[in-house]
Parts: C-alpha cells; structure tokens; sequence
C-alpha cells in the first residue's frame, strides 16, 4: 500500500494534480474539502455546521475532519493506496492520521508540497471564482484568511512530517502536465 499526502497553500493545484494521479496510479483520493462540500450540497448537519467556518476561510474543527477520514479509511479497505489532499491541516490531524493508518498496519510514505507563489495563488483562486460556485474563492478577504491559516495552523504539518524525512517539496509553478512528471518521478522513486 502507499500512502501519499499532497500538500501545499490554497490553489497550489492539490486538486488537479490529484485528479491525474488517480487516474494513473489507482489511488483512492480523500480531499477533506471536497467531502466537506458534498455534505454542505446534501444539506446535512454536518455540511451547515463546516459551512459556517468554510465562508470565513476558517478550518472546520478537527474532531469533525478527522471522524469523517476514520469513516473514510474503514469504508476502503483494500484499496492501493490513499492520496490525501487538503488533509491532515493541523499537527492533531497528522497525528491523528499516524494513528488511524497505523490501526490499519500502514503509514504514510510521502509529502509532496507543491510549491506556489502567493500572488499566483491569489491570482488562481480569482480566476477560479468565475466557474467553481465556491462561496471560499469570490471574495479576497476569504482568500487572504485562507492563506494566512495555511501560514499559521497548516504549515506545521509540514513539519510534523520533516522529522521523519517524509517531504520533498516542488516546484508547483508552471505547466500543469510538467509539475505531473515531477510527482510521478517522485512517486515512482518510492513505490
Ligand atoms: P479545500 O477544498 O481543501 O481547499 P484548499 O486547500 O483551500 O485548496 P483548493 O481546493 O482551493 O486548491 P487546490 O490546491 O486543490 O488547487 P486546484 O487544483 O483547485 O478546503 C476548503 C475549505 O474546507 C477550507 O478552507 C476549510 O474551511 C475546509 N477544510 C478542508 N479540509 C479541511 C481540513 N482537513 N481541516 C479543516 N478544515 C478543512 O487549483 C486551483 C486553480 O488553479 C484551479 O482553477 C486550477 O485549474 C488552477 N491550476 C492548477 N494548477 C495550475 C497550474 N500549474 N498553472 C495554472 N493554473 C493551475
Ligand atoms: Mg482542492
């Protein structure tokens, strides 16, 4: 099994990147956000309560996140591998992440961070705004707040996993299908 964290700030391309990785490689794709999203479109309990924090460019709470990628987990057993976007995004989500694949004899074998600057970033999330409908992207101060808790809570799983050399961080400026070569090499050097 092997187990993959794409990392990086908001538009940094952890979705789209996923997208292609699933494709090649058979992997079951857990983005926290877009699980978040589906619960907000169905209108559960669940999905009105992360709403509220998701429209401020807040991070829902842990324990919320974390029960949702336990019920995850246990529902794919069997699968390859799990590629994590947007997850973990705190140090208690990592931890809590060890923890649950360490319940299910596996681990976590690599952080890819992509690596994007700010001001593109921002300029992503605008452009995105006109087609995606996400309340998170239309306005700036939403984008400025999500950047800033990327900075201040969600870098910090970054480091979490720095201490055990998990991290390689890339270049995620640039053509889409060239930044897909560099995690494919990656990747591949590990599988
Ligand atoms: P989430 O859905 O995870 O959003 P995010 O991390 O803010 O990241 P995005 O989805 O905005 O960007 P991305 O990196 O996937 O980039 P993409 O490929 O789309 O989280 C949303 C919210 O949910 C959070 O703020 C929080 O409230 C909550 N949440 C989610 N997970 C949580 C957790 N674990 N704990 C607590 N709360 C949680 O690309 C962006 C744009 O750029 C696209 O338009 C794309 O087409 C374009 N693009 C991609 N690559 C390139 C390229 N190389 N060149 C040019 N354009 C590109
Ligand atoms: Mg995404």
């Amino acid at each position: 099994m092997f187990n993959l964290i794409l990392f990086g700030p908001p538009g940094s391309g952890k979705g789209t990147q996923s997208e292609k990785l699933i494709a090649k490689y058979g992997f079951k794709h857990l983005s926290t956000g877009d699980l978040l999203r589906s619960e907000i479109s169905n209108q559960t309990k669940l999905g009105m309560e992360a709403k509220s924090f998701m429209d401020k460019g807040q991070l829902v709470p842990d324990a919320v996140v974390i029960g949702m990628v336990d019920a995850a987990i246990s529902a794919n057993k069997g699968v390859n591998g799990f590629l994590f976007d947007g997850f973990p995004r705190t140090k208690a989500q990592a931890i809590a992440l060890d923890n649950l694949l360490d319940s299910h004899a596996t681990a976590i074998n690599v952080v890819l961070a992509l690596d994007v600057p700010e001001e593109e970033l921002i300029a992503r999330m605008i452009n995105r705004a006109k087609t995606s409908g996400r309340t998170d992207d239309a306005d700036e101060s939403v984008q400025k707040k999500r950047i800033s808790v990327y900075k201040n809570e969600t870098l910090a799983v970054a480091e979490h996993y720095s201490a055990f050399d998990k991290v390689v961080t890339l270049n995620g400026l640039g053509e889409i299908d060239t930044i897909f070569t560099s995690i494919c090499a990656e990747i591949d050097a590990r599988a």
